[in-house]
Formats: C-alpha cells, structure tokens, sequence
C-alpha cells in the first residue's frame, strides 16, 4: 500500500498535474492584485501555488542531498520573514532590488552547478547548453547590478551616476563581447571551467558598469527592468533543466517586470535607453530647473489653524498624497482629518499620480492600509479634471507630481512627465518640512504662486494639528 502510494506521488503525470494547480493559482492571484483591497489575498494565492510548485519539484524522481536544502529552506525563511516584517514601505524598492539580486544568483549559480554536473555541459543538446549559458549571463549581470541598485538606494554607495564618460557604452559593449565569446567557446565544447568562470567574472562586471552610471531617482525602475532580467534568466534555465514550474515563473516575472519598466518610464516620461544611458537623478539641484520662473515673489507661509478655516468651509478637497507622506507615516492622520471634514459635509477625494512615492502603487497601500475607502481614491487622468472644482488642494509631502514645469518649461529635466493640475483648484495647500526640492532636484514653481500657501512641517505633526484645529470650528 505505502509502495503504491509512493509512486504515485513521484509519478510524472500527477506531478504536472501539480504543477498545472500551481500554474493557475499564479496567474488567478496575479488577477488580484490590480486593485488593494484583493492584493493581499491575491499574494496569499499565488505564494500557495509557488509552495505546490516548490513541493512537486522535490517530489521529482532524482537524487536529493536532503539536508543541504533543509539547511537552505531555513536560512532562508530566519532571513526573509523578519526582513519582509521589518521593512518600512519607503524601503521597499531597496528590498525588492535585494531579493531580484538573490534570485539572479540562484540561477547563475545553478548554470555554474550544472555545468560543474555535466563536465562541462558534455553530450547535452546545443539548446540546452545554449540556454544554460544565457542563463548564467543574464543571472550574474541581474546579481550584480542588483547589488548595486540596493547599495545606491541605502546610500551605502553615493547615488550620484558614477561613469567613465563616453567610453562607457564601449567599455560595456566589450565587456558583453567579450562574455557571448567565451559563453561560444564553452557551447563549441571547450568544456573548459577556466572560460565558465571568466564569463561568469565579464558579466559581472558588466553588472556594475550598467547600473552604476544611473542616477538614484531612476533607480526603482532601473529595478524594474533587472527583474524582469532575472525572470527571463529563470525562465532560461527552467529550459535547461526541462522544468516547466521554472518557465512559466520565470516568464510571468520576465513579462511582468518589462510590463511595469515600461508604465514608469512612460510615467515619469522618461525612455527606457535614457535611462539605462544614465546622468539623470544624482543629488543636488539639477542644472536647467525651471525655478520660480514669472512666479517669482516670496512664499506665504500659513499655520494650521488658517488651513483647518479652509477646510472646514470648503465643498470639495482634493488631497494629494506623495513620498513625503510615506516617510512620515501620515497616512492614518491623514484619514482621521478626511473623516472630520466628512463628518462636516466636505466632500474628500485622493488624487493618485502614478509615480507618486518611490514605487508603484505605493500610496494606494499606504491609503489601503488606512481604510480610506477605495472609491475615493482617483487616478491622475480622472481627477486632472476635477481640481477646478476644488475649492482646496491639499498636497501633503508631494513635490514633483504637482510641478506645472512638466507643463511650460521645456528646459525642466521633469517637463514632459504627466502631473497633476493642482494649480487649477482655487487654494492650494502645501504640507512640507522646507522649501528643499523633492527627488527629481528642482524647484517647485508652485510654491510661488499666488493661490498657494505653504504650511511648513511633519506631514504627520501638521495634519493632526489642522484636525485638532478643526474641532475646535
Ligand atoms: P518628491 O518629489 O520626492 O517630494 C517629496 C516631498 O516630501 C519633498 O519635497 C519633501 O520636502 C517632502 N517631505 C519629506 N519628508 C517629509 C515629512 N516628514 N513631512 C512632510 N514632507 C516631507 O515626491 P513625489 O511628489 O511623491 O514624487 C515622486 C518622485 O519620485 C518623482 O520624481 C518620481 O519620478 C520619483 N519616482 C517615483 C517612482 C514610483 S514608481 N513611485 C519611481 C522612481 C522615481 P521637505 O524636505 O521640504 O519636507
């Protein structure tokens, strides 16, 4: 009976069917996480199905060393869980730069593994010793340069695009040459460890002289692009091996990454070879900002006090949430203040930039995570058209995704990128610390004009305090 029951479960065809159940539960899970009120659960699904996956994998017929991965499931599991806990959600692209580096490893290292396996890929199909190199390219340049993003975002490395100048496409050309060449000599048969390793060492270094030329602000999609890298490199070696759990995960990281590279870049509007050319988003002011420009005067500087009179006596009020209100954790007290004016009779609404934050989708979470119910949050293309209606805009810790310079002046590093058309609302109010620059270095020529008003401090400390000024209206 125990025999029976054995070899079903190492049967290859209940073992795809298992992968099949995993396969559908990726792709059902992924359907929810478009909106955050089914993400979490959309997560929980599909972490189901990569768990089915991971269990028929090491049901497959073959010989296990059992306690290596025992020891590496737990290594694992004690480093990730606390560091997924901990992690602030305004260090969450750092995270994500992490674990994208951990996965590229894993692959170049199976590719090294294998090869060291097979002596040297002998007797194996071209495609599969093809495949496994590509693999071994992509997953080493992925490690390293995601290493590197990680570095720039914690600021254990200047964020400053660190270049070698116009010889920098060269140097990277050679060095890529240099690696496909040595990946041919070991698909002609070499079999030679020495050129595996020298590969692996050029696409290494290859790793670094990509990302380190890129600037801190493109960063997040610069981590973006590296994952889909990784998926593809998983998905090779998912070939490889002739294992379709790795494909399909690998494809659906690899479609996914190049999916969301593509809406930041548009979003922020910047094009993906720009970016990946680098220059742009090092610290300090950058050169060609617009400046105050015919705004030019001083800025007028309100207490809490005068906004809550504002707000209390306003019919409509768009609130603008950006990276500032995510490093202050304002969001709780941002909801307790909409909830006042509701209570009031103002109607609230959020207005959500696409980039607003450091990552996607990151205020969506935050507000989620506030209960601030979703109907009320507005994409930028259906509230642009509402702030003339808006009696205020409140725009707390948001700085580039408000700046008209996107708008009229040509030479902004920033123009061209959508934002939001906070100067049509009738009073604009600005929640921030200083009149500092937010992450693209340039001035805000809104913080000028004549129906802006700047409330400066804590997003959290200034919003609790126009909520304690409102009850006393
Ligand atoms: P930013 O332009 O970075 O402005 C944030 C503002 O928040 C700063 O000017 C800062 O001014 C203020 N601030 C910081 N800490 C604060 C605190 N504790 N209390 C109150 N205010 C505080 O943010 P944004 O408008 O959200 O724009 C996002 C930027 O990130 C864009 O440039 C975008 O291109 C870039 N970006 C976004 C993404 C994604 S996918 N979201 C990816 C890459 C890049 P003070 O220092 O004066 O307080």
């Amino acid at each position: 009976m125990t025999t029976v029951a054995t070899s079903f479960i190492h049967n290859l065809n209940f073992l795809h069917v298992l992968y099949i159940v995993a396969f559908a539960l990726f792709i059902y899970g992924m359907t929810g996480l478009t909106g955050p009120r089914t993400a979490v659960r959309g997560n929980r699904i599909a972490a189901v199905g990569m768990a089915i996956a991971i269990v028929a994998t090491l049901l497959l017929p073959g010989e296990r060393e059992w306690l290596l991965i025992v020891i590496g499931i737990v290594i694992g599991t004690l480093v990730g869980v606390p560091a997924a806990r901990k992690v602030r959600m305004t260090a969450m692209p750092q995270m994500v730069a992490l674990f994208n580096g951990v996965g590229g490893g894993a692959v170049f290292l199976i590719a090294w593994a294998e090869f060291r396996r097979t002596g040297g890929y002998a007797h194996l199909a071209t495609y599969v010793v093809v495949f496994s190199l590509f693999a071994a390219i992509v997953g080493s340049i992925s490690f390293w340069g995601s290493n590197i993003a990680f570095g720039k975002l914690q600021e254990l490395i200047p964020g400053r695009p660190i270049t070698l100048g116009k010889s920098q496409q060269l140097v990277n050309l050679l060095l890529l040459a240099g690696a496909v060449l040595l990946a041919g000599l070991v698909a002609g048969g070499s079999h030679s460890e020495a050129e595996f390793i020298g590969m692996l060492v050029l696409a290494a270094i290859l790793g670094n002289a990509v990302v380190l030329p890129i600037g801190g602000a493109d960063m997040p999609v610069v981590i973006s692009m590296l994952n889909a890298f990784t998926g593809l490199s998983a998905a090779a070696t998912g070939v490889a091996l002739n294992n379709p759990a790795l494909i399909v995960a690998g494809m659906i990281v690899g479609a996914s990454g190049t999916i969301l590279t593509n809406l930041m870049a548009v979003a922020m509007n910047r094009s993906i070879p720009a970016i990946v050319a680098g220059g742009f988003g090092g610290t300090g002011v950058v050169e060609g900002a617009s400046g105050a420009g015919a705004y030019a005067t001083t800025v007028r500087s309100v207490s809490a006090a005068d906004v809550a009179i504002q707000l209390a006596y306003a019919r409509l009020v768009i609130v603008v949430p950006g990276y500032g209100m995510a490093v202050a954790q304002a969001q709780h007290a941002v909801a307790e203040l909409a909830k006042a004016l509701q209570k009031r009779g103002v109607e609230v609404r959020y207005a959500v930039h696409p980039v607003a934050g450091r990552m996607p989708g990151h205020m969506n979470v935050l507000l989620a995570e506030a209960d601030v119910p979703y109907d009320q949050l507005k994409d930028m293309d259906d509230i642009n058209p509402e702030f003339s209606r808006a009696d205020v805009a409140l725009v707390i810790g948001a700085n580039d995704v408000t700046n008209p310079a996107a708008k009229t002046n040509p030479a902004s590093p920033i123009y061209g990128m959508p934002i939001l058309d906070v100067e049509n609302a009738h009073q604009v109010v600005v929640i921030k610390r200083s009149m500092n620059p937010g992450f693209a270095g340039i001035e805000n020529e809104l913080y000028f004009r004549p129906n802006t008003a700047m409330l400066f401090g804590d997003a959290k400390g200034a919003v609790s305090d126009i909520t304690g000024e409102l009850s006393d209206i």
